[in-house]
């Protein structure tokens, strides 16, 4: 509260509860000009419901600058009368016509006859007093109004009367009864500035004072912008894949159909990963529409019986479970529906064009978290569409990319995929660390996965996935990822974190 609020509420505690006060006197009474007490004062403490106040309209009368006139030098009709009784002799109209003014002349002669002060001699043509003593009603009436505009006692006849003589003007004004609101106990109670669940918890939020929001009120402008270093560092694998020609895949949808994500991957229905241990469901929307029926049917065929030279994996497929949506565990489901598409084009073209795409992008998987995992993270993904690629050609490739990284040292682990034949796991030795860490996953994906799709049987799609989190941690130094990622993460050190560059010299 100002100091005029502060006075204001002071005014009405020193009265009775039910006191009703009208602005203008409470306007006074503080000293403040009533529009200002209006329109800053009364409409704060009204909005917060402290003071309660009711308009009331009134007539204000003023005087005209010929009212005003009048006031001091008399009515036109007394001016008149005073001429003819100053006069030596009874004067003629015409003689008391050029002493006075054109307007007290006219009208004051006509307004002194009608109320019989004077008379006119019709014979001689000149005028005498018909009265000694006269009141001059309008001069006083001016007067009067001059003091106050206590235009509500005067008669009706008479204001309409001085209206039309055009000696006042009449305008109508708003003033307030004011009397304590609904919140008037409030207004010197400490107010809060937020809703907290302690309030919701105790009840105590409905006796509570709020303070009102300031809609006004300018944010503070931020500095400058920074980029967190995961965005940094995906720059950076941007721009190696970009520099090796490969496409960035769109990766604009977590939620995926478990279809792409698992079984176009040739990943079985019981395999574990799709467990809800380790997979986030969605409860809503639960399904996915599968649009694509041929390729379903294919994808069932090879799960079920196998197909292009596998056994499958012997068992009932279910679509139900193909539809259930999650968030997507891995950006393999995005290359999974990239390579569909490319064997689409294919049909189209009557003829396949090598592709190589790449994808950087969040994933989620229901992890128990610690100091080296979250439920999300990002993953870098590179693969090649091309006939006839070999093993050498994914380990060269992948040598290529993590050389732009600065590791040279690389070994190759065999491993297993659902979706690759062979896996390997890429190590990578960290001068740093003093020993062989692992950077990566890769493979060439299966037939099973890449003839139902509609590929020809000699297109082989090479692939490899590494975490954006890993090499960041490594590159700025940071040993918990809850540093790096998450309501933990200190945004001073955000701010001022350098851009680290990877590359053969780091
Ligand atoms: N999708 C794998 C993972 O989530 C990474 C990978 C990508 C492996 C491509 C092989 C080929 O770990």
């Amino acid at each position: 509260m100002d100091a005029a609020e502060e006075a204001t509420v002071r005014y009405f505690e020193s009265r009775p509860a039910d006191a009703r006060v009208g602005s203008r006197d409470l306007a006074a009474e503080l000293e403040i000009e009533h529009a200002t007490f209006v329109d800053s004062v009364l409409k704060r403490l009204t909005a917060r419901d402290v003071l309660a106040a009711e308009a009331v309209s009134h007539q204000t009368v003023s005087l005209t600058g010929e009212g005003e006139q009048y006031r001091k030098d008399g009515s036109p009709e007394f001016q008149y009368f005073r001429a003819v009784q100053r006069a030596a002799e009874p004067p003629s109209v015409q003689v008391l016509g050029e002493q006075l003014s054109d307007a007290i002349a006219k009208v004051g002669m006509q307004n002194a006859m009608k109320k019989k002060w004077i008379v006119l001699d019709k014979a001689s043509k000149t005028l005498s007093c018909a009265a000694q003593v006269v009141e001059d009603e309008v001069a006083n009436v001016l007067a009067t109004l001059a003091l106050d505009d206590a235009a509500t006692q005067l008669p009706e006849e008479q204001l309409k009367e001085l209206k039309q003589r055009k000696l006042v003007v009449v305008k109508m004004a708003k003033t307030f009864d004011i009397t304590r609101g609904p919140r008037f106990d409030d207004a010197r109670k400490v107010q809060a500035a937020e809703l907290t669940s302690e309030m919701l918890q105790s009840g105590a939020w409905e006796h509570a004072a709020f303070k009102a929001y300031n809609f006004a009120a300018e944010g503070r402008a931020p500095e400058y912008g920074c980029l967190h270093p995961l965005l940094k560092v995906r720059e950076q694998f941007r721009m190696i894949f970009v520099q090796l020609g490969f496409e960035e895949m769109p990766t604009d949808n977590y939620v995926e159909s478990s279809f792409w994500n698992f079984d176009a991957l040739f990943q079985p229905q019981q395999h574990p990963a799709r467990d809800a241990h380790d997979t986030f469901f969605l409860s809503s929307p639960a399904t996915a529409r599968v649009e694509e029926e041929a390729y379903l049917e294919r994808v069932r065929e090879v799960h079920q019986s196998g197909g292009y030279g596998s056994l499958g994996y012997q068992y009932k497929w279910s679509k139900e479970e193909a539809c259930k949506n999650i968030l997507r565990t891995h950006t393999t489901a995005v290359s999974s529906r990239m390579l569909y598409d490319l064997a689409r084009q294919t049909e189209r073209d009557g003829h396949f064009t090598p592709r190589k795409y790449f994808s950087i992008d969040r994933v989620f998987r229901n992890e128990t978290l610690d100091a080296t995992h979250l439920a999300e993270f990002h993953q870098i993904e590179g693969l090649v569409a091309a006939p006839n690629l070999s093993l050498a050609d994914l380990k060269g490739v992948i040598g290529e990319f993590f050389k732009r990284m600065g590791m040279t040292k690389l070994r190759f682990k065999p491993a297993h995929n659902p979706y690759t034949e062979p896996s390997m796991e890429i190590f990578s030795y960290h001068d740093g660390l003093q020993k062989w860490v692992e950077v990566g996953n890769s493979g060439i994906f299966r037939p099973e996965m890449l003839r139902p799709m509609g590929l020809p049987a000699d297109v082989r799609v090479i692939a490899w996935g590494l975490s954006l989190e890993r090499p960041t941690m490594i590159m700025y130094g940071i040993k918990n990822i809850r540093d790096l990622f998450g309501h933990k993460v200190d945004i001073a050190a955000i701010r001022v974190n350098p851009v680290c560059r990877m590359g053969i010299d780091t």
